[in-house]
Parts: structure tokens; C-alpha cells; sequence
């Protein structure tokens, strides 16, 4: 089994496991394919949600596609800019954005906030008067919608902590453009992750434009409108295909054909979800009294969707016997979430084989721990024929290092 050109076993014996590998090639493949797909619209801005995957060389990749970056925090911002996106590509969303973090933002310039309640303006307005500056903003909605996917990643129903109403945006609308430090000029929606459905997006985005021609109305100026993220990937090949990003293209062209405005895009998972796996090895095999377990080298530390969200990703053998098995796939954390899948029919695996898990891209190595004192894992990029090291593995040295002893202790 290859990553573009490279075997898989060569990376596990320079690397070691478990480590994340990467396709640029994928990457580059779904950028070009979502650019396509929204070239007819004008020019959009994909921001790339970092949060999917903030590598220093995947931020590079996209920078050097002319990528922006949506960004939920200044940590997240400053390694945008540090990848070399350009200040003027860089959206900062999330509902929980501190002054320091304003401040930060504008002084390095962005595009715009998305801005998420009538006390975040406030605040944003203070913090900009107090620069000497005006904050270029967006409001983000909350429509109200039930996007359908695992609750904890659905983010656009009215008792989700995100944006503000459509009973309240026009009013809202009117009072944030009176204040000095703002420049509000668009709205915003994000109504969740892992969407494979274009139905829930459209209601959503048609609400979006009832609203922008209600702001017009009324005067404002609507420069931008900002669509969020939230195309899903396949995961699962017994589910039905989510929408290519064609489909996705021409959903948007169709709502959005009248609103003569910017458009952005956040798309994280869809443009990273499927370049990455993570590359495992077999501990052991363990007997079990419904199924054996088989034991990886990566746990819930390091993948935590299935533990997290119940989600489903493949599992292959890097070098499959043709033989199939039943069996849990655990890792070696102590926790009984610490599981892969259960009862899975998988290729044959014995201690030692090596073991790809699928669609680990995105929401992976950006979310791992050092729970129960595991450090955190390589990541591989592939190019080719060519890879690199693109994060280093963490040692266990480092636990003894830091934090250093509180002075009665030492
Ligand atoms: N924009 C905003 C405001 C967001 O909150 C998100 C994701 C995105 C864009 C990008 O969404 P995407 O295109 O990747 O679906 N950890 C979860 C996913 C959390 C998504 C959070 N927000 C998972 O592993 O499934």
C-alpha cells in the first residue's frame, strides 16, 4: 500500500508508528476541484478552516494555492500568517474571542470578525476605537436550521450557542452599525460539520438571502456574505455519496445568483479529511469472549473521533493476506472508549502488521492528547516521491522537563 508514490512500510520503518501521513496530491485535488466549482459565482475566498488541520506545511500547501484561513483563535491566526497567507484572506470566527485576541488581529490586519452576539461588537468596537482603527465585521446567523449531523458537530439550531437569530439580526443589524469602531459589512453562517446533505445547507443559505435583501431595506450595505464550512466527506462506503463539491458549486450559484456580493467559503474537512491516515501497527491480537481484540499502537489519544463522535473510518491492512476476521479494534489507552470500531470485519492482522485508518485528515492529529503519558505522534507529509517529516514525534524526555517542580517540591 502507497501514499502517492511512497510505501507505507518504508514510512513506518523510518518514522516509526503510529504516525499521520499526508497526499499533497489530495489536497491539492480537492482545492482544484472546489475552485472550479465556485468560479462561476466571482471570486470567493476559501478560507481554510485551520482548525481541520493546522500543520505548518498543509498551511504552506494552501498558501501557496492562495488559500485564506478561517481562524477560531489568535494561536490559530498567528500560524496562518506564519504558513504565509496573506492578512487580507484571514477570517476570524468563534463565539468566544477575547479582547487580546481582537486587538492582536487587527494589528496584524484580517479580512474581517465574524462576529457572533451584540456583546462581542461591543467589545470588538472598544477594542478598535482604542487602535485608532475600524473593525471590518460580519454578523454571523444562526438560522435556526437542524443540519442533521452527530449533534455535537451541528451548529445552526437555535439552542446551539452560535450567531444570532433572524428574529433579532435586523435589529441588531441596525443598532452594531451606529458603533464607531465597526464596519459591518456582511453576514455570516455556519450551521455544522460532516453535512452530506445540500438540502439543510440551501434552507439555511436561502434564509441568508431573505435576510440580506431585508438589510438592504433598511440601508445597510452588504458587501459579503460568508457561507462557513461544513461539506462532508465519505467515510463510510456502505453510505450514500456526499455532494462532490460540483454539486455543492452549483447549489451556491443557484441561491446565491442575485445577491451581488463576496462570497467566502471555510471548507476545513473537505479539503484534508480524506489526504490523511494514520498509519498503526498491531500490538497483539488478544483473545476476547465475543470478538479478539486487536490492539493498535495508536489509541483515542491520538484519533479521538471514534471515541468522541461514535465515527466510523475504514480500517485496512497495509499488506492484506486475503483473509478476513471479526474483531474490536482497540488501542492501548485504559478506557474502554479507547475503541476503533466493534465487531468489524477487517483483513486478517496478527501482532506486527501494520494497519492504515482511514479519512484522518482532518479533526485528527489536531485533536489528539498525551493522555496516559503518550506523546504525541508524527506526521508525514508525501509529495510524490517525496516525503518529509512535517512534525516531529514528542518524547517522553520532554515529561520530565516540563513544567519544572513548584520551589517546595524541588
Ligand atoms: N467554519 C466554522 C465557523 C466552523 O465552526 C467550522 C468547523 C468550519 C468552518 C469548518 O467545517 P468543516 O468544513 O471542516 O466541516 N471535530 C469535529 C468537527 C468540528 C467542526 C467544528 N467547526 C469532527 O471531528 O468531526
Amino acid at each position: 500500500m502507497h501514499c502517492e508514490r511512497v510505501p507505507l512500510p518504508l514510512i513506518a520503518e523510518q518514522v516509526g508508528t503510529p504516525a499521520y501521513v499526508y497526499s499533497t496530491a489530495s489536497m491539492r485535488n480537492q482545492v482544484l476541484a472546489l475552485r472550479e466549482a465556485l468560479a462561476p459565482t466571482g471570486e470567493p475566498l476559501i478560507a481554510y478552516a485551520v482548525k481541520a488541520n493546522p500543520n505548518a506545511a498543509i498551511l504552506t500547501t494552501f498558501a501557496a494555492e492562495g488559500l485564506g484561513a478561517d481562524v477560531v483563535s489568535i494561536g490559530e491566526y498567528v500560524r496562518a500568517r506564519a504558513a504565509g497567507i496573506a492578512p487580507e484572506k484571514i477570517v476570524f470566527s468563534g463565539v468566544g474571542k477575547t479582547a487580546d485576541e481582537m486587538a492582536a488581529a487587527l494589528d496584524g490586519g484580517l479580512y474581517q470578525f465574524n462576529i457572533e452576539s451584540a456583546e462581542e461588537a461591543e467589545m470588538l468596537s472598544q477594542v478598535a476605537q482604542a487602535a485608532d482603527k475600524r473593525a471590518p465585521a460580519a454578523i454571523r446567523i444562526n438560522p435556526d436550521v437542524e443540519a442533521g449531523s452527530h449533534p455535537k458537530i451541528s451548529t445552526g439550531a437555535a439552542r446551539n450557542k452560535f450567531g444570532i437569530s433572524m428574529a433579532e439580526a435586523l435589529d441588531i443589524f441596525g443598532r452594531l452599525d451606529a458603533f464607531p469602531g465597526l464596519d459591518l459589512r456582511g453576514v455570516a453562517v455556519h450551521i455544522g460539520s460532516q453535512l452530506t446533505n445540500l438540502s439543510v445547507l440551501e434552507t439555511a443559505f436561502t434564509k441568508i438571502g431573505d435576510l440580506v435583501s431585508g438589510l438592504r431595506d433598511r440601508g445597510h450595505e452588504i458587501a459579503t456574505v460568508d457561507l462557513g464550512g461544513g461539506l462532508g466527506i465519505n467515510y463510510d462506503p456502505r453510505d450514500a455519496l456526499a455532494p462532490s463539491p460540483a454539486d455543492y458549486g452549483a447549489m451556491i450559484r443557484r441561491v446565491s445568483a442575485c445577491w451581488g456580493v463576496r462570497l467566502i467559503v471555510e471548507p476545513g474537512r473537505l479539503l484534508v479529511g480524506s489526504a490523511g491516515v494514520l498509519l498503526t501497527r498491531v500490538i497483539r491480537v488478544k483473545a476476547g469472549a465475543v470478538h479478539p481484540f486487536v490492539v493498535l499502537d495508536a489509541g483515542m489519544n491520538d484519533l479521538m473521533r471514534p471515541a468522541l463522535y461514535d465515527a466510523w473510518h475504514a480500517i485496512n491492512a497495509v499488506n492484506p493476506t486475503g483473509q478476513q476476521m471479526t474483531a474490536d479494534i482497540v488501542g492501548p489507552v485504559c478506557e474502554t472508549g479507547d475503541t476503533f470500531a466493534l465487531g468489524r470485519i477487517i483483513d486478517q492482522v496478527d501482532a506486527g502488521s501494520l494497519v492504515v485508518i482511514g479519512q484522518a485528515g482532518a479533526y485528527a492529529a489536531t485533536m489528539a492528547s498525551s493522555y496516559n503519558s503518550r506523546p504525541l505522534i508524527s506526521e508525514v507529509m508525501i509529495n510524490g516521491e517525496d516525503w518529509a517529516i512535517v512534525r516531529e514525534r514528542e518524547t517522553i524526555q520532554s515529561y520530565l522537563v516540563t513544567p519544572p517542580l513548584p520551589p517546595w517540591l524541588r
